[in-house]
């Protein structure tokens, strides 16, 4: 899967598929199932390093997870979160941090959050063919302005002239998360770039979910969009808990595993 086959699934009317990834192992695996794009978002921040939101999140533990997914990738395309304060400095902060991801991790293209405001920055990176992946609607790394990780953006107006920016500007792609579905079909309407949704219904020309939640990994988490397709986090425990169980009945390990 490469940036342009991605954007003509659009012209083909084929729904495109992406979820997160945050090392090798869950991407061999996600590689493995045909998925189109495998994003490796700073919701790591929340899944993987158990804090409370993105903004901890630094440049150098995207390169890190980033450069484990990507050498996992065999069809995949892979597309690396620019975290907090590595890109709204300025432009030039943006292509200093985005060229080391694409270099250091072997990723295809990195994602930011993103509407008209960060166009010129959007624009500085499409300029030197680093190809980017727009991110508007719930941007959590504004969490502080929102105050809660569902607020749902409704703002029609403001939403539209983000996406038209974005694209103007060069981004390849759009997440678009947490909007009311009339507006998300509105803007894929609108969009020759393909718009990936999260909590953004079914108009969109494809979807993301975060695989921890939609493996039904995470605890605690609701949200009325996520639909789990599986419970790894009760399947693990209960596993664990019958190893548990054999070890100490002495059931395990018995002849069978056992050199003689
Ligand atoms: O960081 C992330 O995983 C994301 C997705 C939820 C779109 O931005």
């Amino acid at each position: 899967m490469t940036v342009p086959d991605f954007r003509a699934a659009k012209q083909a009317g084929r729904k495109l598929t992406v979820l997160t990834a945050y090392d090798h192992l869950w991407a061999s695996i996600l590689d493995e199932s045909g998925v189109d794009a495998l994003l490796v978002g700073d919701t790591l921040g929340m899944v993987v390093q158990g804090r409370e939101s993105t903004l901890p999140v630094t440049l150098r533990d995207m390169l890190y997870h980033g450069e484990m997914v990507a050498r996992a990738a065999r069809r995949s395309l892979v597309i690396v979160d620019l975290p907090f304060m590595t890109y709204q400095l300025s432009p030039l902060q943006a292509r200093r941090n985005a060229g080391r991801i694409i270099k250091e991790t072997g990723a295809a293209a990195v994602k930011l959050e993103s509407g008209a405001t960060q166009a010129a920055t959007i624009a500085a990176l499409a300029d030197i063919d680093i190809q980017v992946m727009a991110h508007i609607g719930m941007r959590p790394q504004s969490i502080r302005k929102y105050g809660r990780m569902s607020a749902i953006q409704r703002d029609r107006e403001q939403l539209m002239a983000d996406a038209l920016a974005a694209e103007a500007a060069g981004a390849f792609s759009i997440v678009l998360e947490l909007i009311p579905r009339s507006i998300a079909r509105e803007i894929t309407e609108a969009l020759s770039i393909p718009t990936i949704g999260i909590g953004a219904g079914p108009d969109c020309d494809g979807q993301v979910l975060v695989t921890p939640d939609m493996l039904g990994m995470t605890a605690g988490f609701n949200p009325k969009y996520l639909k789990r397709y599986a419970d790894i986090r009760a399947q693990t425990i209960a596993a664990a808990q019958a190893y548990i169980t054999d070890v100490q009945s002495g059931e395990f390990p018995d002849a069978a595993h056992s050199h003689e």
